[in-house]
């Protein structure tokens, strides 16, 4: 990746069609939600959003050493934010799925194992931070391994590359390798310098990562909880309710606790920007009280499919107000891109009988991860004073894609389009405060 640099050239303006939420459009596409500009016009100075609005009202007030950059045939949007990623997964993507357990015993731990190795990590967040850049995702909420190195070398990269980016060391003390064992007390330290290290420096943050309630003791899961008490700015990460077998298990080493889901409740793991991956077999009661603590779900359509996990359940989510947002989940999920993903999650919708309109797909992709992750004030729309991290999605990527938009009429038509036939190739550009980022 070639890094941003050069502030000091022409502040630019984009003028291009433009889209951005400002709410969920939720089932009906409500018009209220979105803004879309079919000659729209993005202007950026130092880095943030200086003006954003139909070209016609903002050309004439633009200052005269704005250079003014045409996307014709595209669709320019905010950055993509994936809610649930793993980057030391990068190497265990197309691994034969199974199910859950046996494929973290078979691919995922051996992978993780190799963290330990600063030159290792440092080498994966790289390929991995291009990858995120190349799809048009521009933050992400990630899982790092249980090594420190592993922390430092994705931080490190991150900063170098300016992107905003959530992520932390893993917890797990129990049920799994001894190369990825340590002890709570152990694990509460480097959290605690790790998260004061790296929290609210650059555009990072420290997310709490217990890495789901069956490699963790009760001790670890109490000791997440304090920290998370202690530091109630950073954000918490986990996993819950992704497969029948994982459930049965983490019933049997929680018995008092009434279900999954009570289990991080019981040790005060349940509040707002807490995201919780996958969701899928929940109850009324469990989506009644994550949407009541604040925490959100996150829907991992791809890697669901990937792990035969089963279907995120769009319509209980909803009628629960159980906020969520969609991400890839590599390295169960198989694809670093977010148009794909949501091509799954239209799919998984349709399955159940259920339905995610275009519009909506995008919003989930979009603001609805960056309040999942209270970053909403920052990034995941194009108001003026928001950072300037946004893409350029080409109509016209390849000779089928050309071939659809061209007969497509409304804005709808055209999003399904790209999240039916789209992946990286539709990604003509990424922009990360302002500059385009370069790929090699
Ligand atoms: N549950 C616990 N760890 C993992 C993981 O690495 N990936 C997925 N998909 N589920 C998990
Ligand atoms: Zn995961």
């Amino acid at each position: 990746m070639v890094l941003p640099t050069d502030p000091a050239t022409r502040p630019k303006a984009h003028r291009a069609a433009i889209l951005h939420f400002r709410s969920d459009p939720g089932t009906r596409e409500d018009p209220a939600s979105f803004e879309f500009f079919e000659d729209g016009l993005l202007s950026v100075r130092d880095g943030l959003v200086a003006a954003m609005g139909p070209a016609s009202e903002l050309l004439p007030g633009l200052p005269s050493d704005v250079e003014v950059i045409t996307h014709p045939d595209s669709i320019l949007m905010p950055g993509f934010v994936d809610t649930h990623i793993h980057y030391p997964q990068t190497d265990v993507i197309g691994s034969d799925g199974r199910q859950l357990l046996d494929w973290l015993q078979d691919h995922t731990f051996p992978a993780e194992r190799r963290f330990s190795d600063p030159a290792h990590a440092h080498e994966v967040a790289e390929f991995f931070l291009d990858e995120l850049a190349r799809n048009g995702t521009t933050t992400a909420m990630v899982f790092c391994t249980v090594h420190r190195p592993s922390v430092e070398a994705f931080f490190e990269s991150a900063a170098k590359h300016r992107m905003r980016m959530v992520a932390g060391k893993v917890l797990m003390d129990r049920n799994s390798p001894d190369y990825l064992l340590e002890s709570a007390a152990v694990g509460e330290r480097n959290t605690r310098e790790l998260l004061e290290k790296w929290h609210g420096r650059d555009r990072l943050s420290y997310a709490i990562t217990p890495r789901f309630a069956a490699t963790s003791s009760a001790d670890q899961l109490q000791s997440a909880g304090l920290l998370a008490r202690q530091f109630p700015n950073c954000l918490i990460q986990t996993h819950l309710a992704e497969n029948p077998a994982e459930i049965a298990w983490v019933r049997q080493l929680f018995p008092q606790a009434r279900s999954y889901l009570d289990v991080y409740d019981r040790y005060g793991l349940l509040r707002d920007r807490a995201v919780y991956a996958h969701c899928i077999h929940l109850d009324a009661s469990d989506r009644a009280r994550m949407a009541e603590s604040g925490a959100a779900a996150a829907f991992c359509p791809s890697s669901n499919f990937h792990l035969g996990s089963g279907l995120f359940d769009i319509a209980a989510a909803d009628a629960a107000r159980m906020p969520f947002s969609v991400a890839t989940d590599v390295g169960a999920g198989c694809s670093f891109s977010m148009l794909r993903t949501l091509g799954d999650a239209y799919r998984v919708a349709q399955l159940a009988h259920q339905h995610l309109p275009p519009l909506r797909a995008f919003y989930l992709a979009t603001l609805a991860g960056a309040r999942a992750l209270g970053l909403d004030n920052r990034i995941g729309k194009l108001e003026a004073g928001m950072e300037a991290d946004f893409i350029v999605l080409d109509l016209r990527a390849t000779p089928l894609i050309a071939r659809r938009t061209a007969q497509a009429r409304t804005l709808a038509e055209k999003l399904l389009i790209l999240m039916s036939l789209g992946d990286d190739r539709v990604v003509s550009g990424t922009y990360i405060l302002g500059q385009e980022v370069k790929v090699s």
